[in-house]
């Protein structure tokens, strides 16, 4: 099995819709998926609990319980999201020790990127795996390669799939799903199954390097 984590310091970055979609296009992808919501928020809780479908497996837990949780799904998952809350330096550690890769989603604003500096000290910590994502991105202007580079800058790896502000987003939600089933041809679910295509590459090639 596999973990991914997303993480991010900032409130509203895309960290659970970047969780329950990369879950889904993993599903469909022949993969066996539980989510570890650890925000007492709970969203991605939530949204399981509108989804019509026992998949994927969503687990709504406090993170001293990860790493134990963690080893109880090995055998039964290939793959498990981490979906961590904002604002909390300590779960953000528990579930970045934990991962294989981390994916680190910020909007496109000088004040957002500014606020990853301690995800980015933790990634560095842990020596883990990790991208910057961008998600929210408007659909047209420079600012978003202006932004990429101040990222690349802070010595940080740029995910090369922006995700863009796209109202498939959170309207799947509402009915508990994904742009990826709401509008399969949609351009929200290209950038999805394109970010999971990337996120397998670091998710299985770390695995086949430490093999
Ligand atoms: N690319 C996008 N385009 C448009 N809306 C989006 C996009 N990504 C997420 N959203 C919407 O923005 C809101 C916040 O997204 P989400 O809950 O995924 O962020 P989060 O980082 O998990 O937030 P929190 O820090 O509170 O946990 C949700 O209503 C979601 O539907
Ligand atoms: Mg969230």
């Amino acid at each position: 099995m596999r973990t991914l984590a997303i993480l991010a310091q900032k409130g509203g970055s895309g960290k659970s819709t970047l969780a329950m979609s990369l879950a889904v296009a993993a599903e469909r992808d022949g993969k066996r998926v539980a989510v570890f919501d650890l925000d007492p928020q709970a969203s991605t809780t939530f949204w399981k609990d509108i989804r019509q479908s026992d998949h994927p497996a969503v687990a709504s837990c406090q993170s001293a319980r990860l790493g134990y949780l963690l080893k109880a799904a090995e055998e039964a998952c290939d793959l498990a999201i981490i979906d961590a809350p904002p604002f909390s330096k300590d779960i953000a550690y528990e579930a970045a020790q934990l991962s294989d890769f981390i994916l680190i989603p910020t909007k496109p604003a000088i004040l957002d990127v500014m606020s990853m500096t301690k995800t980015l000290e933790l990634v560095s910590h842990y020596r883990k795996q990790a991208a910057v994502v961008l998600t929210f991105c408007p659909v047209q202007g420079r600012e978003v390669g202006d932004i990429e580079a101040s990222i690349r800058k802070m010595g940080a790896t740029v995910c090369p799939i922006r995700i863009h502000h796209r109202v498939a987003h959170p309207r799947a939600q509402q009915t508990g799903l994904t742009a990826l089933e709401l509008e399969p041809e949609g351009k929200a679910a290209d950038e999805l199954q394109r970010l999971y295509s990337y996120v397998c590459i670091n998710l299985w090639s770390v695995s086949r390097a430490a093999a």
